[in-house]
């Protein structure tokens, strides 16, 4: 596979530099966000394209540290009991790479933020269920909100296990209806780690006359 680090001169427009600095960041300052802020990342997000202009994301936001915590557990058990469930059987191996993965950073159960990796605000997205769109649409919708959160001085990181909310025993506390599904988080907050950038896959490019 050809990979490559892309390294062209971005400094000459300010939306390449946040394009390429923008990083999954996943250890955070315990400062909280103002709500302005957070105000003017959503705002990016609703300014995402969307199939037939339906903008039919909605944004569950937590902001306490521990009501945090508590959906990070939740969500933690259920992506524990999913990998187990869709990789039994002949594919022992994948779900022992699987774990693997999810433990490297320590015990999954014995961080206290394990799936949101101590940011002090979290943003769950959802959208109506019978939206075929949807899935695009909220992937637009999330990039343009850490786009935004890094021009703005914020890090960020999308989680899709953030998924499993639904299956949490305490996913009522969010208040989603059920016409509603949730597709993803966005974590924001002030970053404490400079991830390297992960090498860019280049030969994926067919031209074709
Ligand atoms: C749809 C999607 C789901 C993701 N889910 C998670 C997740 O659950 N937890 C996590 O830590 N990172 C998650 N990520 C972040 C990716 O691991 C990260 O974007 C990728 O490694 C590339 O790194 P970069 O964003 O720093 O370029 C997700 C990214 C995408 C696009």
């Amino acid at each position: 596979m050809e990979t490559a680090a892309i390294s062209e001169d971005v400094s000459c427009s300010e939306t390449l530099k946040t394009i390429y600095e923008r990083r999954a960041v996943r250890k955070y300052k315990q400062i909280p966000v103002d709500h302005e802020l957070i105000t003017k990342v959503l705002d990016a997000g609703r300014m995402a394209p969307s199939a037939i202009n339906k903008q039919p994301w909605k944004f569950y936001i937590l902001t306490g540290s521990e009501t945090i915590k508590a959906f990070s557990k939740e969500i933690a058990k259920v992506t524990a009991r999913t990998f187990v469930k869709t990789h039994s059987g002949t594919d022992v191996l994948k779900t022992a790479i699987h774990v693997f993965h999810m433990l490297k950073e320590g015990d999954l159960f014995k961080r206290p933020d394990p799936i949101f990796h101590g940011a002090p605000v979290v943003v769950f997205i959802a959208a109506p269920r019978d939206n075929e769109w949807a899935p695009i649409d909220i992937g637009m919708c999330a990039q343009n909100m850490m786009l935004a959160a890094k021009a703005l001085g914020l890090d960020s990181c999308p989680v899709g296990l953030a998924k499993y909310v639904e299956q949490t025993r305490i996913f009522s506390r969010l208040q989603v209806p059920l016409s509603e599904q949730v597709y993803m988080a966005v974590i924001l907050g002030y970053g404490d780690e400079t991830p390297e950038t992960h090498q860019r896959i280049r030969n994926n490019a067919f031209f074709i006359e």
